[in-house]
């Protein structure tokens, strides 16, 4: 029986369940009312997330959370999360709350500043390219006005485009790197363009105008942002970082130990960093941004200095305990899904209509949060603790525990520590 297929594109949604059924699910009856029972009763909601991708025969799920009590720049903010991993809306909302009492979180937007590149092959001389570029440069921002004069007209746009030679890498190799500000927009459909309009008009232009032609070999944003850059910092005094059981001297050392750790140490700096992402992730899903793009730009920011190394930092100085982080994020509030998604829409009505600017500054701080309460964790209880007792709801449900047992076993919980045997132990004992 052959599991390959043309033209499986074509089929009607039902058609394609019921291929994917027979030839992957052994024609399972359960498999496809599992398929089914996740389709909208509303046809027009169900169409609409049908046509946000290719080929799709369902909808999946992720719980869309909420964590209260952001206090940014004096603002107060409930952060809308989409994420599957328990704890983390918990341990952003207990982040909140702490740092609500201690003056907030504070924020910085740094730069806005987008980049994209034309790459191609040259192997005339140099001088002749680079006096060509100087004379076609004005051509080619002319030749991208149709697609520039909205964004002008908002106050965006090109900013520069420059020749490099990157010969020292690639025999002949050059780039047209460009730089853009795309204001509210994440802007990749708009720099995509504009790069293959400045390819088109360079690679024209290059014909009559250059003596050795250019091959262009492609055109394309970077999702790499060093320079849309946003800070965000929570800070106090030592002695008010007390809270039961926790020493806030010794405890803001350990801290600041734990960040120096991950400053150094890769292996450390990459769960570090995960644990941000936690945070950054699910607010940048939560609003429709492609998150994809975010966690390569930012994790090719923890490299920048040659060493895979912590995003956020810490210090003690003068009595007064300072956590930062600057991290880099090309974020939208129109276009793309942020229109179109109805829960989308609501995540952005939650944080109150923020610009592209706002969100950056949200994001951040969703993401220091993170790492502020899972360093907490860490250097004090540990982390298990916290994390199992929220895990514990799973356990549950995979069991399918009925609601008294739920009671039951939550109770006893509140007292003893959760492992993943002892919660068998607890639902078999109640079963027996
Ligand atoms: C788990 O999702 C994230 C943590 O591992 C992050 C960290 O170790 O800092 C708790």
């Amino acid at each position: 029986m052959s599991k390959s297929i043309s033209g499986f594109s074509k089929l009607s949604k039902s058609e394609k369940i019921n291929w994917i059924v027979s030839k992957y699910l052994s024609s399972s009856e359960a498999a496809k009312n599992t398929i089914e029972q996740y389709f909208n009763d509303d046809k027009k909601l169900q169409k609409l997330h049908d046509e946000f991708i290719e080929n799709t025969i369902t909808n999946y799920y992720l719980p869309l959370g909420v964590a209260p009590n952001f206090l940014i720049n004096g603002k107060t903010y409930a952060i809308p999360m989409a994420i599957e991993e328990s704890s983390v809306v918990a341990a952003a909302s207990k982040a909140a709350k702490f740092w609500m009492d201690r003056g907030g979180f504070k924020t910085e937007v740094i730069s806005t500043t987008k980049i994209g590149q034309v790459h191609f092959i040259y192997k005339g001389d140099f001088e002749a390219l680079q006096s060509f570029f100087n004379t076609v440069k004005p051509k080619l921002i002319k030749a991208t006005k149709p697609i520039t004069k909205n964004m002008e007209k908002r106050g965006g746009g090109i900013l520069d485009i420059e020749l490099r030679n990157k010969t020292k890498d690639i025999n002949g190799y050059y780039q047209l790197h460009a730089t853009f500000e795309t204001l509210d927009a994440m802007g990749a459909n708009f720099i995509n363009s504009c790069l293959e309009q400045f390819a088109k008009t360079f690679k024209t232009e290059a014909e009559s105008d250059l003596n050795s032609s250019i091959e262009i070999i492609m055109s394309i944003l970077s999702n790499y942002v060093p320079d849309c850059l946003v800070r965000a910092e929570v800070s106090c005094k030592v002695e008010d970082l007390a809270e039961k059981n926790i020493d806030p001297k010794r405890f803001a050392e350990k801290f600041v130990q734990a960040v120096n750790i991950a400053e150094v140490e890769p292996y450390r700096a990459v769960t570090h960093n995960k644990g941000i992402m936690n945070g950054i992730d699910a607010v940048v899903l939560a609003t429709g941004n492609d998150f994809r793009a975010v966690e390569a730009g930012v994790h090719a920011y923890a490299s920048r200095k040659g060493k895979y190394s912590s995003l956020t930092h810490a210090k003690v100085e003068n009595g007064i305990f300072t956590f930062w982080m600057e991290i880099p994020l090309a974020l939208g509030t129109v276009g793309g899904l942020t229109s179109l998604h109805p829960l989308v829409k609501i995540a952005l009505d939650i944080l109150n209509k923020p610009t592209a600017k706002e969100l950056m500054q949200i994001v951040a701080v969703a993401g220091l949060a993170q790492n502020f309460a899972a360093l907490r964790s860490l250097t004090t209880t540990g982390i298990q603790e916290g994390h199992m007792k929220m895990h514990l709801m799973n356990i549950l449900n995979q069991f399918e525990a009925n609601e008294e047992e739920k009671k039951t076993i939550v109770n006893h919980f509140k007292t003893n520590i959760v492992t993943h045997s002892a919660v068998v132990e607890q639902i078999e004992k109640l079963r027996q």
